[in-house]
């Protein structure tokens, strides 16, 4: 099986440099950050996006627990490193100037977070589904977070999907990762652990680092 390296964006076959390490493990491939990355910030940055301060309504859409661990290319847990993500909301719209999207925003949705992963490599991150969005020039962008890793040695940035998407096969983005790296970026469905609403998804999506 041959292996991506964090940090290096595949499109198509990886790269003859790399068929030379064999390894089961696969790296997660880096995707574009893309034009909505936030400008500015909001205040709140925690790992729950679906509340903000002072408010009394959750963000609109079906809330999604996901969780997972980043790991190095040796299986050892990263922590400390710094887990980013950003996202459209329910409907599709970004908070961001560069937005041409005419749907809604949403006043209760933070869009940004942040958390740094514990001992085992864990991250965990409270959010709403994010819808689809028509993209400028390349079409119609299957729901996705966007994340960054920052850890000692690596620093990635990359998308996560979900699984069994209809867009996720016209995603122009996605159809750039093959085989073992495509299936690197879909989350899987996970069991809930402990209490969760009920309109809830759970979702698990580990991160592969070359060194961490
Ligand atoms: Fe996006």
């Amino acid at each position: 099986m041959a292996v991506g390296v964090s940090g290096l964006t595949l499109c198509g076959d990886a790269p003859s440099i790399l068929a030379q390490a064999t390894t089961t493990r696969v790296f997660t491939p880096s995707i574009i950050l893309g034009p909505f990355y936030p400008q500015i910030k909001s205040a709140e940055q925690d790992a729950d996006l679906t509340v903000l301060a002072g408010r009394q309504k959750r963000a609109e859409g079906n809330v999604v627990h996901l969780t997972g661990r980043v790991t190095n290319m040796k299986g050892e847990p990263v922590r400390g490193a710094k887990v980013s993500v950003w996202q459209a909301n329910t409907h599709g719209r970004y908070r961001h100037q560069s937005d041409a999207n005419p749907a809604p925003l949403d006043p209760n949705f933070q869009g940004f977070g942040t958390q740094t992963t514990d001992a085992e490599g864990r991250y965990r991150f409270k959010t709403i589904k994010p819808g689809a969005y028509p993209a400028p020039v390349v079409g119609m962008r299957a729901p996705h977070v966007h994340f960054e890793v920052e850890a000692k040695y690596d620093r990635l940035i990359t998308q996560m999907f979900f699984p069994g998407e209809a867009l996720n096969e016209q995603d122009h983005f996605l159809q750039f990762v093959k085989g073992p790296y495509r299936e690197a970026v879909i989350a899987r469905p996970a069991q809930p652990t402990g209490r969760i609403e009920a309109d809830a998804l759970s979702f698990v999506w580990d991160i592969v680092l070359l060194s961490g």
